[in-house]
């Protein structure tokens, strides 16, 4: 496939939106065009591409949004693409326009779709790693996950200040599906007391015993900050246990959900969003395919898009020591 000459890109977003995706897409068509390609954006994800609904993109497309959240090219979960005549209807639609490789910014899910997509029919993509969870091996940091956190944190600060005021514990739950990054990053920004998240056992007694204690010298204030997809459960039945194992503790839960998808994308989501855009067409140009650019360490990173469909970033221990260590 390395040899093949590629003069019509298709870009699209898929799956969950993260704020970033714009900054990408801006990027992967201006690079597109800088070097003579032609762009065309795929709407709504997998779908556009069945559906055929494709439009022709140029410098003024992406004008006034690398500040703006979502998507111009909106996103979704696409079941027709989990299908072959799914995916074969969407390379017809493809190839009727010429269009002979992809950008796909999105998570594992959406990369998952291109590598079986970019195998069956020998179309070269490249994936992005637009996600707010950071649940993607191969790169330190994806797109929408710095933004998302920022919101928590801001989130976060505020009910604290009324926490303080009531002296009450609060538990914060957090997005982030199966994975605990955004909950650790803004656990240990707002200075949580507890931190609970699937990549770690959650020992309940240990939690139960610290706020016991904390309550018999009158530390009434705690914050626990929960990751939505754990094996324990959702912030509320955290909370319903505490409150039955200590009834006198004023306790209140507070979900951020999709508040924590939005907003105008921090200047580090801008920042990488632009330099992986920049790096998926000159990774094309150079026929480097079917990889997710990332970046480790600041510089940019190519992972074979199979591996970033397996592989998960871990989350350290040392972590979950300096979290008891700080809040203690
Ligand atoms: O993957 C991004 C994410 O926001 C997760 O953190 C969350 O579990 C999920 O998407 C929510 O999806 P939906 O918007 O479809 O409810």
């Amino acid at each position: 496939m390395a040899d093949k000459k590629i003069t019509r890109v298709g870009v699209l977003t898929s799956g969950g939106d993260s704020p970033g995706m714009n900054a990408a897409i801006r990027a992967v068509v201006r690079t597109s065009l800088f070097h003579g390609l032609e762009v065309f954006g795929i709407m709504r994800g997998y779908s556009g591409m069945v559906e055929n609904d494709i439009i022709s993109m140029n410098s003024r497309s992406v004008a006034n949004i690398i500040q703006r959240g979502g998507t111009i090219l909106k996103t979704a979960r696409c079941k027709e693409f989990y299908e072959y005549e799914g995916r074969k209807k969407a390379y017809d639609n493809l190839k009727s326009r010429g269009i002979d490789a992809l950008v796909v910014i999105g998570g594992d899910g959406s990369f998952q779709g291109a590598e079986k997509f970019s195998k069956e029919f020998d179309i070269p993509c490249i994936g992005l790693p637009g996600t707010i969870d950071k649940d993607i091996a191969g790169t330190d940091f994806t797109i929408g996950f710095d933004t998302a956190v920022n919101t928590a944190v801001e989130a976060i600060d505020k009910i604290r200040d009324t926490m303080e005021a009531h002296d009450r514990l609060f538990i914060v739950e957090v997005m982030g599906r199966d994975a605990g990054y955004i909950a650790l990053h803004s656990g240990i920004a707002t200075g949580a007391e507890n931190i609970v998240i699937p990549e770690t056992k959650t020992d309940i007694e240990e939690i139960i015993q610290s706020l016991t204690e904390k309550e018999k010298r009158k530390k009434l204030v705690n914050l626990i900050v929960i990751a939505e997809g754990g094996e324990f459960g959702d912030a509320y039945k955290l909370s319903a246990i505490i409150k039955e194992r200590i009834p006198t503790s004023d306790t209140r839960v507070c979900i951020l959900g999709h508040i924590q998808r939005g907003g105008s994308p921090s200047c580090h989501d801008r920042l990488i969003a632009s330099h992986m855009g920049y790096y998926a067409v000159e990774s094309l140009l150079l026929g480097r395919y079917n990889v997710m650019v990332g970046v480790i360490n600041n510089k940019i990173h190519y992972l074979p898009l199979e591996k970033a469909v397996k592989e998960k970033q871990k989350i350290g221990q040392e972590w979950m020591k300096i979290v008891k260590i700080l809040a203690s």
